[in-house]
């Protein structure tokens, strides 16, 4: 009988026949997939399998930290951390258009990775979590055949362009079951768990163009509702909430005075695999409950929306 065990010691012992003796990179992004490859094959070969991890300055307050916490202190995975978040922000400057932000972002990602790898001496061989559904079908997100709504595919010329070969331990894997070889694997609930998070991270959450002080607003208010839907035990139904901190700023009265600050929406969705999405149906309570600890703790934000639009005809990220 087909077991997850059975099937992790397989992949290792496959691991370990096509990698010999030779060195293997990942980019781990703090994601689900990447993670459950890194440390799957970090239990097949060891110390031949070193990690990059590229902050790009764009990710969730804490993340980066528990990366590093995780792969390096708990796992004894070689990592090799570059914070180029200052790299990104500049780039990113004053840059508003969507899809500019993306490739600006994916080009970025694919460069600084590089050259962490050449500073290693290279390697034979490019790790990456490739699940099943990316193998079937090269996912394009259309509303119709052949338009492109967002380009998701932030490394996709990465293998081509390093000349390695891939290990792609995962690709007969679906989502659930890269989950549950994740806990076979004893890494933690929170990473296994963990939502989809989009590669351009933060950046597609702010319209318009980022700064490091809308960054820092919108990772307070992220925080503050994730917090809300742990405690009431909701993490797990949702396929993926998150703040969107909008361009706008709105007149509010706080006190016996008036102020003048920004707007977000939160957003909470259920799916199965972000091809289509429901809104997640939040009692009024908690969504009170959130709105008054953002507007009270939050300097600068003086409004709270709930965006309440399927996917179709909406998109999941705002932009
Ligand atoms: P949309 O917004 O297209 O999102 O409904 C569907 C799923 O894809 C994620 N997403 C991205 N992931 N790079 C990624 O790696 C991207 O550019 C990107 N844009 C959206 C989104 O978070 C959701 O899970």
């Amino acid at each position: 009988t087909w077991t997850m065990a059975g099937f992790r010691d397989m992949e290792i012992a496959r691991i370990r026949e096509q990698v010999g003796k030779g060195r293997v990179i990942c980019g781990l992004s703090g994601g689900v997939d990447s993670s459950v490859a890194a440390v799957l094959i970090h239990q097949a070969i060891g110390d031949q399998l070193t990690c990059i991890f590229v902050d790009p300055g764009i990710l969730r307050a804490g993340e980066a930290d528990e990366v590093i916490k995780t792969f390096r202190d708990r796992f004894n995975i070689r990592l090799i951390h570059r914070d180029a978040s200052d790299l990104f922000l500049s780039a990113l400057e004053g840059v508003s258009d969507p899809e500019i932000k993306r490739k600006t972002i994916g080009r970025l990602f694919i460069e600084v990775f590089e050259e962490e790898a050449a500073k290693l001496g290279g390697a034979e061989f490019l790790a990456q979590g490739t699940l099943y559904p990316d193998v079937i079908e090269s996912v394009s997100f259309t509303g119709g055949p052949s338009v492109t709504i967002k380009s998701h595919h932030n490394v996709g010329g990465l293998p081509e362009r390093m000349k390695m070969k891939l290990v792609e331990p995962l690709r007969e894997l679906f989502k659930d079951e890269v989950r549950a070889l994740g806990r076979e694997l004893d890494i933690p609930e929170a990473i296994v768990g963990r939502h989809p998070f989009p590669g351009p991270g933060l950046a597609i959450r702010i319209p318009g163009a980022i700064t490091r002080e809308k960054l820092a607003l919108l990772r307070r208010v992220d925080t503050v509702f994730l917090e809300e839907i742990r405690a009431a035990g909701l993490y797990d139904a949702i396929w993926q909430a998150f703040a969107v901190l909008l361009p706008v700023r709105t007149v509010g009265v706080m006190g016996d005075g008036r102020t003048y600050d920004y707007a977000c929406a939160l957003r909470a969705v259920t799916s199965t695999d972000g091809m289509t999405a429901d809104v997640y149906p939040f009692d009024m309570g908690f969504l009170n409950r959130v709105a008054g600890r953002i507007v009270n703790e939050i300097r600068g934000i003086n409004r709270v929306t709930y965006d309440i639009t399927s996917k179709p005809p909406g998109t999941i990220e705002w932009e």
